[in-house]
């Protein structure tokens, strides 16, 4: 593969494509928040980079949209090396791994998205690839096979998955940093949006960039989509500023709420406290309810809700609390209050 790119991709990119990656941080300077992790991070890569030896593996989880492939570029290049780019999914027989990790160079980032989709043959072929820079491979067939050892240069895996807990031990034990990104404070929000506008060129007041912020569910690549959508009233009725009166109006017409829901959200809340007097309900009744993945319940909409406090697991199913009765305007009558009580 040519050298001379710094990005070797084997997926296709996100929905949102060029803008995302104009508005996408590449150095940690930009990116907002995470302030923990990125000072982990930013030891990590200082002592790789003094010992000339490559960064140890590191895997990214969380809800979609926090940052884990904006990371994942930022870490490259801060190594100064290159990020070869693929996805579980897209990693389905052997010689596929074998493709990829022969791509590399001392000290490259190879990037796994969606990890936790990785199949096992995969991921067992994967095991000395990050321990001890080897790879199997079989040359010939029947009698005649025998197996090859590949050497192969030490690179950093970055792996980024949505749901940490349907990874196997055996993969996550072997990354040297686990971490775990969580939904943003409003502040740092308000700051990414005042950044993403710059590079739009648009202009945006403080409470303006708060009223987006806090209704961009804790999420980056929420806060950075409403802002544009907003940038687009302020564009067709010519107001030259963002405030909050425009935010407001225009996130009212988007069918994003007070507290950022938007309509799966709503539909999943609806359905626990309507249908389903608070629950306890299973997932997997809730998901017919909804219409939805049970899958994407449980790694875009459950998080948020679970962080906010509207919703609780239980080990008989979900439940929504007094907060969720009251977002939705229904009361936390005495039955849904007792039965909640028998649960704890
Ligand atoms: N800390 C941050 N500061 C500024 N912008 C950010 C930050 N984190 C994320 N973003 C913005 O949000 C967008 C989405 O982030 P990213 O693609 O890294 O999320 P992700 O965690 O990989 O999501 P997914 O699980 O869907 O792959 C980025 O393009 C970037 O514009
Ligand atoms: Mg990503």
């Amino acid at each position: 593969m040519p050298r001379e790119n710094s990005t070797i991709e084997t997926t296709v990119q996100n929905e949102e494509g060029g803008i995302e990656s104009t508005l996408r941080p590449d150095n940690f300077s930009t990116f907002t928040g995470q302030d923990s992790l990125k000072a982990s991070l930013g030891v990590m890569v200082g002592s790789a980079k003094k010992r000339s030896a490559q960064l140890d593996h590191i895997l990214f989880s969380g809800p979609p949209g926090l940052g884990k492939t904006t990371l994942g570029y930022i870490i490259a290049k801060e190594m100064d090396v290159q990020i070869h780019v693929t996805s579980g999914p897209a990693l389905e027989r052997k010689g596929d791994l074998a493709g990829i990790l022969t791509a590399l160079e001392p000290h490259d980032v190879l990037f796994i998205d969606e990890i936790h989709r990785l199949n096992t043959v995969i991921e067992e072929n994967l095991y000395p690839a990050m321990e001890d820079h080897y790879f199997d491979i079989v040359i010939g067939e029947g009698a005649n096979a025998r197996s090859m050892k590949l050497t192969l240069p030490p690179f950093t895996l970055v792996g980024a998955t949505t749901r940490a807990g349907l990874m196997s031990a055996p993969l996550r034990d072997r990354f040297g940093l686990v971490a775990r990104l969580d939904y943003y404070e409003y502040q740092h929000l308000a700051e990414i949006i005042t950044r993403s506008a710059a590079i739009l060129e648009i202009e945006i007041d403080k409470s303006g960039a708060e009223e987006i912020a806090r209704r961009s569910r804790g999420t980056p690549r929420i806060a950075n989509r409403l802002l544009r959508r907003v940038r687009d009233y302020a564009v067709v009725d010519d107001i030259k500023v963002i405030s909050k009166e425009l935010a407001d109006y225009a996130l009212g017409l988007l069918d994003v709420d007070s507290r950022g829901f938007d309509y799966l959200d709503r539909l999943y809340l609806e359905a626990l406290v309507q249908k389903f007097d608070g629950g306890p309900t299973g997932i997997d009744t809730l998901a017919s309810a909804v219409g939805e993945e049970k899958d994407t319940l449980e790694s875009v909409v459950e998080p948020y809700l679970l962080q906010q406090g509207f919703i609780q697991r239980t080990p008989r199913g979900r439940i929504a609390t007094a907060v969720a009765f009251e977002h939705l305007d229904v009361p936390f009558n005495k039955t849904a209050k007792k039965k909640q009580e028998r649960l704890f």
